[in-house]
């Protein structure tokens, strides 16, 4: 259960900023053009597999939230905005990229951000397509939108990718995208949310009936067991289909993952990478999963009706944010090339274990943002 003092650390929180600004400057600086996953012993540049290709957003999304965060130092803005502009107009091709379930994460981390900015309606349009591509996924038969391993297959993460469907179908006026998003988020709260607020990583179908089989996982340790990401995934992104929806159930789910989140991870508000992993296993830790719930909790905070509730959780962010400033930091070891330490990818495949990773350097940044104003 996480203990939490109800402060923030102004200070705190901008040096870690600044700090993510000079690991990113070098990174780009070191390896210019290159979207790395996850380090090897600290460093982004290695030979290791990518698994899925799902990351590329991340790092240009670094650069659209340090951009706005120069004060008034306009070398700097332009400087960010410069490089956002050139790690992010490569991924454009994506919008209509099939292999994968993960264009939430690549365009709501940078096209949106860089339309938020401009309002140029050619921005948007990639948005769009990239949404309309997202909803070709959807299975008829058990109204999922399906992983990239398989047909049958649907997994938690595509509850943070399902916000760029519910935002094409605002944009666009289209009902059939809109019920094609609140169908999927329906399934994956019957199927893989469980009663007790956790999450199952994956649910597998009857392709012939589209009857709902069982629940298993990749990355997760079993099953039946609460994968940490997993849950951070959910957590943030039932908050995101309630703002698009305004339907209740999805704010309800939001609150009971936001709920097992806090009673079940570590008092320092960090997780284990899987919550029912056995007692020595549970050591290893998620930074990643804290940075993602850090940043679902406080856009939950400020969804929530009872403003007791929301201070809650937003208390409960800044605590967890306090932990990763103070603690999981890569400052103070020169070679170390990532922001957050203690990330997890993969544990089975043994990729980015207790590393640093591009969706956790992401999360990390924007709850600090968030957390700033
Ligand atoms: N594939 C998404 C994740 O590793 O969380």
């Amino acid at each position: 259960m996480i203990q939490f003092e109800p402060e923030t650390n102004r200070a705190l929180f901008e040096r870690a900023l600044e700090f993510g600004k000079r690991q990113v400057k070098r990174l780009i600086e070191t390896h210019p053009g290159f979207y790395p996953i996850y380090t090897q012993e600290g460093r982004w540049k290695h030979e290791g597999p990518a698994w899925t290709h799902w990351c590329d957003g991340f790092l240009p999304g670094m650069m659209w939230i340090f951009r706005k965060r120069c004060g008034d130092d306009a070398g700097e803005e332009k400087y960010w905005l410069d490089q956002a502009i050139r790690y992010t107009t490569p991924l454009e091709p994506r919008k209509n990229d099939r292999d994968v379930h993960d264009l939430g994460f690549i365009f709501l981390s940078t096209y949106f951000r860089w339309y938020r900015l401009t309002k140029d309606p050619a921005l948007n349009e990639v948005i769009v397509q990239a949404g309309r591509t997202l909803a070709l996924r959807f299975k008829e038969k058990g109204f999922y939108l399906r992983s990239f391993v398989a047909e049958n297959s649907l997994f938690i993460d595509i509850m943070m990718n399902v916000g760029i469907i519910f935002y094409a179908a605002r944009e666009t006026g289209d009902r059939k995208l809109r019920d094609i998003a609140l169908r999927h988020c329906l399934t994956t709260r019957r199927v893989l949310v469980r009663g007790d607020g956790s999450t199952a990583h994956e649910g597998l179908f009857d392709l012939e009936t589209g009857e709902f089989l069982r629940q298993g996982t990749h990355q997760g340790f079993r099953g039946d067991s609460c994968w940490s990401r997993g849950l951070a995934w959910s957590l943030y992104g039932f908050s995101t289909s309630y703002e698009y929806s305004r339907d209740p159930r999805f704010l309800e789910t939001a609150e009971s993952c936001a709920d097992y989140y806090i009673t079940h991870s570590n008092a320092d508000g960090v997780p284990p990478w899987d919550y029912n992993a056995p007692a020595e296993s549970r050591k290893l830790i998620d930074t990643s999963a804290a940075a993602i719930a850090a940043s679902g909790l406080l856009r939950l905070s400020r969804l929530l009706h009872d403003p007791v509730k929301g201070h809650f959780y937003w208390s409960a962010a800044t605590h967890i944010l306090r932990t990763l400033c103070e603690y999981h930091l890569g400052e103070g070891d020169p070679g170390y090339e990532g922001i957050l330490k203690g990330g997890v990818y993969h544990v089975h495949k043994d990729l980015g274990v207790d590393e640093s990773v591009m969706w956790g350097e992401y999360f990390f940044m924007e709850a600090l943002d968030h957390v700033l104003g």
